[in-house]
């Protein structure tokens, strides 16, 4: 018998090979691994992952872990900013998205950071829906933010 559990834990240096996948399966980027690891090297402290554990009841082995999720903040413009969150789609609206943003926007928080931004592509109205239930609000547009030309819409929230 094993039993799963969800941890939202901190991010460290051998999750970016797990980070990098769930990012590049799940958000339409063109970010490359090497990207990605830049940002993760430059903001660690704001990187944060949704692990399954299947806790075996013989203790013959460590728990097993599955990364399904994960998010990546950063500081721009000397602000909080969500540069990445996905959650694996089989794993989706279950909390686990919510999770992920109230852990890292308490991180943001403890350093003095109250206000968060993040970017939405125009067209991704799931993501939008999924910010706004959170509190985001739609601030501005950026034209052809992304390098597909689609724009950007910026979301702010005040924590
Ligand atoms: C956006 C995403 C991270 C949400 O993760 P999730 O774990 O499914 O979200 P949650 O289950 O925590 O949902 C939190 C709330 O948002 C709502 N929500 C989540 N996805 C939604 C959607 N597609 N449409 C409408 N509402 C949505 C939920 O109903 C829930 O509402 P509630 O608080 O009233 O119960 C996930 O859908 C995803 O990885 N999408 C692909 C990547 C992406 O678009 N990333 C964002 C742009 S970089």
């Amino acid at each position: 018998m094993s039993k799963l559990r969800l941890k939202i834990r901190k991010a460290i240096e051998t999750d970016l090979h797990d980070i990098v996948s769930v990012w590049k399966r799940n958000i339409k980027t063109i970010n490359t691994a090497s990207d990605i690891a830049d940002l993760f090297h430059s903001f660690e402290k704001y990187f944060f992952v949704a692990v399954y554990t299947d806790t075996a009841d013989t203790k013959r082995f460590e728990d097993e872990e599955k990364v399904i999720g994960f998010v990546g903040g950063t500081i721009r413009s000397g602000q909080g900013h969500i540069s990445g969150i996905a959650v694996d789609k089989e794993y989706r609206m279950k909390g686990v998205g919510k999770l992920l943003l109230k852990v890292v926007s308490a991180e943001f928080l403890a350093d003095g950071l109250d206000i968060v931004t993040l970017e939405a592509r125009k067209s991704d109205t799931s993501a939008i829906r999924f910010y706004e239930k959170q509190g985001y609000k739609r601030s501005y547009i950026v034209k052809k933010y992304y390098a597909d030309g689609e724009d950007a819409i910026v979301h702010e929230k005040k924590i």
